[in-house]
């Protein structure tokens, strides 16, 4: 078995463990308690087959998780940072001993690249230090930039608090959707792709005396795109005027350097800890499982230190969370001395309340464990953490040129990120991180570095945004590691077909106008054509709708009702219109929390949408854009979803199914849709999943006409005389096949394209 092996059996297993959750939940917790019952089988069971130490370590011969896991009175304790003082906190970072070379490098350069270990303090001490030294005077901002959203909210409620001022006034963060800074604003978080948004208004962004783009080595694609953007304000600001520092947590430090002039490189020594690593025997068949024993072993069997786990998704942290918790509550009833464990998850969609909490130190005598997504690898750091626990997967994006179509995949992850999290072990003293594959497998099978999101994602959105900025040549742009040219000739055309771009390749008006939006370009088209349809009203709230997670809630224990519940929402033209029936009678219920929970509607998406909503709304307004409502009129809001999404057609296979209409692939109706027992003949989808099958999820009826009218650069009749019986009877096909593609120029290949 290989990591790919282990991959597919992992997805397997997740399948069926969401179908029948509670069952895997009971027997684990079975099977625990049998393996742990007795010290002897507990004590085999740690030597045992599981985890091979791999730098001559021993796990420990006595029994010792017996004084401490059972003992009368388990000690935690560590030096906690809760005794100190914030500023005792802040002069206690690696970084601090440094505040006057590192002020004195910025001072002598105007490009910069600091590196030094996670924790160290960049991310909330430098922002301060050039605050201190007077960067933000005059009105000007000191900006820094985050890859996500969660690490950009969170670390401005840090330096917040360290400043002692209220979030949103001195320092402030601006994500997408959610902007909270104000005229005061001198420190500013924010994600990558805020900033360049902000550089679509203001190129050479003038409100700004200093960018921090920080966390470069996760290298996201507006990072990348940043990069190539800020060299240029670089050589265009003078250097008084304007700083660049880029921060990165690896040894990316002199590519980065070569990239931006040769700049010097600051370097925060590290104080981390030793970790020692240790490897899985055998290739694991389950991660999962294997991670919640680790984890009960750890607890059961190791001295003081809190957990950290890295999972892929909310889903399967959830899920390990609640199995984690069943099993120590099941060990509680067999014996009160077991410390309890306070069980942390940690992803983007968490409400900020519950992510302050895993910043707290836990109670004395209980342990943490953190189960995380790829967030706590390097984005958040975790005090405390001694010991963790590596399956060796992340959620990563894939790009399908030729579908066109980005999807998340559960893939092995690389060296450079197992490094990293295994670091995290070491930053409070010397550490323990359990790999849950085998040493060869790291060694063989783990890519060296990640590979940047730029190579692998759907382009379309940045080459719209490039084309914004007046950057028309695409092949040109100056790139740290070029995206591949097909991925740029798809993006390219998806633009024209989407009536972005012209023939020469140039910005259209609507394509303009597309660009302001914080959104995919498919979604923008959607909203520009709901304003000339009249039904932007409508158009908006299915948009923010199919911009947050699902809004069905489906407790394990009540999915029958839940579902039943669901389908009295349904509507008969499929799940955009179902969505929209969701939102109408939520306002109509005044929002009530109540009619949430009595209808499985979960809250916070909602909420989430109607943020969505307010923000794009003032878009509009800005734009002068009409907000326009259809009433009950739902053919023209219907059209307007088409106007976006027409490349996204599939019609129904007679065999099993549905083909899409572009690459003629075969796709289902996902069983959760409102349009799984009607099976219309003609539908678009919002986008495809992959789990058992390729699922169409948020799927629309449409009549095929629309297709003809609403994308006449796509679609054509097709000639009578011409076309196969098949054809005729659909009578529509799409203007030019996908795989037939000069890769050297798109534009002449679109115009000498045989027609089919
Ligand atoms: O950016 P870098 O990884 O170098 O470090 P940082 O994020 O500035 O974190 C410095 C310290 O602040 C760490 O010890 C964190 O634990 C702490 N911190 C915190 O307590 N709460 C946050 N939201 C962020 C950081
Ligand atoms: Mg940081």
């Amino acid at each position: 078995a290989t990591v790919q092996g282990a991959l597919a059996k992992e997805r397997r297993d997740m399948r069926n463990q969401q179908q029948n959750a509670d069952m895997t939940a009971a027997a684990s917790t079975d099977e625990l308690q049998l393996r742990w019952e007795d010290p002897l089988a507990l004590q085999a069971a740690s030597t045992g087959s599981m985890l091979a130490p791999a730098v001559g370590s021993q796990i420990q011969e006595i029994p010792e998780w017996k004084r401490q896991a059972m003992g009368s009175a388990p000690s935690f304790g560590y030096k906690r940072p809760e005794n100190a003082t914030m500023r005792e906190q802040r002069e206690s970072l690696p970084i601090y001993q440094l505040r006057e070379p590192l002020l004195d490098a910025v001072n002598d350069n105007q490009l910069l690249i600091v590196i030094g270990e996670t924790g160290s303090g960049k991310t909330t001490q430098m922002t301060q230090y050039l605050y201190e030294a007077g960067y933000s005077k005059n009105g000007r901002r000191i900006g820094c930039t985050q890859p996500r959203r969660v690490a950009a909210m969170s670390v401005a409620a840090r330096v917040a608090e360290e400043r002692g001022c209220q979030l949103g006034t001195l320092v402030g963060y601006s994500i997408r959707f959610d902007d909270c800074t104000s005229p005061e604003t001198e420190i500013k978080y924010m994600t990558d792709g805020m900033l360049l948004r902000e550089a679509l208004i203001d190129s050479d962004l003038r409100q700004y005396s200093v960018i921090m783009l920080d966390e470069a080595h996760e290298r996201t694609i507006s990072t990348d795109v940043l990069f190539g953007l800020l060299k240029g304000c670089v050589q265009r600001r003078s250097p008084h005027d304007f700083k660049l520092i880029v921060t990165s947590a690896t040894l990316d430090a002199e590519k980065f350097s070569q990239y931006f002039f040769s700049c010097p490189i600051f370097t925060i020594p590290g104080r981390a800890f030793p970790v020692e690593v240790l490897y899985s025997r055998e290739p694991e068949s389950d991660y999962l499982d294997a991670a919640l024993l680790t984890v009960m072993q750890i607890h059961l069997l190791e001295g003081p230190g809190d957990i950290l786990l890295f999972l892929t998704g909310q889903e399967e942290i959830d899920t390990a969370a609640s199995i984690l918790f069943e099993r120590c509550k099941s060990l509680g009833k067999n014996s009160a001395k077991i410390p309890p464990l306070l069980i942390l998850p940690v992803y983007s969609a968490l409400p900020s309340e519950m992510q302050t909490r895993i910043f707290e130190p836990a109670p004395r005598g209980t342990r943490k464990c953190v189960i995380a997504t790829n967030i706590a690898e390097a984005s958040l750091t975790i005090d405390g953490i001694s010991y963790v626990v590596d399956p060796g997967f992340a959620k990563q994006k894939v790009y399908n040129p030729r579908l066109g179509m980005d999807s998340l995949i559960v893939a092995p992850i690389s060296q450079a990120s197992a490094r990293q999290r295994a670091g995290r072990a070491g930053r409070t003293g010397p550490g323990k991180c359990f790999r849950l594959y085998t040493e060869s497998a790291f060694t063989n099978e783990l890519l060296p570095t990640n590979v940047p999101e730029l190579q692998r994602s759907n382009l379309s959105n940045v080459v719209l945004m490039l084309k914004a900025l007046g950057i028309n040549d695409l092949l040109r742009f100056d790139f740290m590691d070029p995206p591949p040219t097909q991925h740029l000739i798809s993006a390219l055309e998806t633009l024209y077909y989407l009536g972005a771009l012209d023939d020469e390749g140039l910005l259209t008006r609507l394509g303009r106008k597309m660009a302001e939006f914080p959104l995919e370009p498919m979604l923008s088209k959607l909203v520009l054509a709901s304003v000339d349809l009249g039904c932007s009203e409508e158009a908006l709230t299915i948009v923010a709708m199919v911009s947050v997670d699902s809004v069905f809630y489906r407790p394990k224990e009540k999915q029958a009702q839940a579902d039943q519940r669901k389908a009295r929402f349904h509507q008969p033209e499929g799940d955009h219109i179902t969505l929209l029936a969701v939102w109408d009678a939520w306002k109509a219920s005044h929002m009530s929390n109540a009619w949430c929970h009595e209808n499985f509607i979960q809250q916070r998406a909602l909420r989430r949408a109607e943020e969505i909503r307010k923000q794009l709304v003032t878009i509009m307004d800005r734009y002068k854009l009409d907000l326009v409502s259809c009433r009950k009129n739902y053919v023209v809001l219907r059209k307007a979803i088409v106007a976006g999404y027409f490349l996204h057609a599939a019609k129904k296979d007679p065999q099993e199914g549905y083909r899409t209409l572009v690459e003629n692939q075969i796709v289902y109706v996902h069983p959760a849709s409102s349009l799984f027992h009607l099976q219309p003949e003609w539908l678009i989808y919002h986008e495809l999943i992959q789990t058992t099958k390729e699922y169409m999820r948020e799927a629309m009826v449409i009549d095929s006409s629309w297709l003809r009218d609403l994308a006449p650069r796509f679609f054509k009749l097709a000639d009578p005389n011409q076309i196969t019986r098949r054809k005729r009877k659909e009578r529509i096909e799409p203007l030019f096949d996908h795989k037939a593609q000069n890769q050297n120029d798109w534009r002449l290949s679109r115009r000498t394209k045989p027609k089919k």
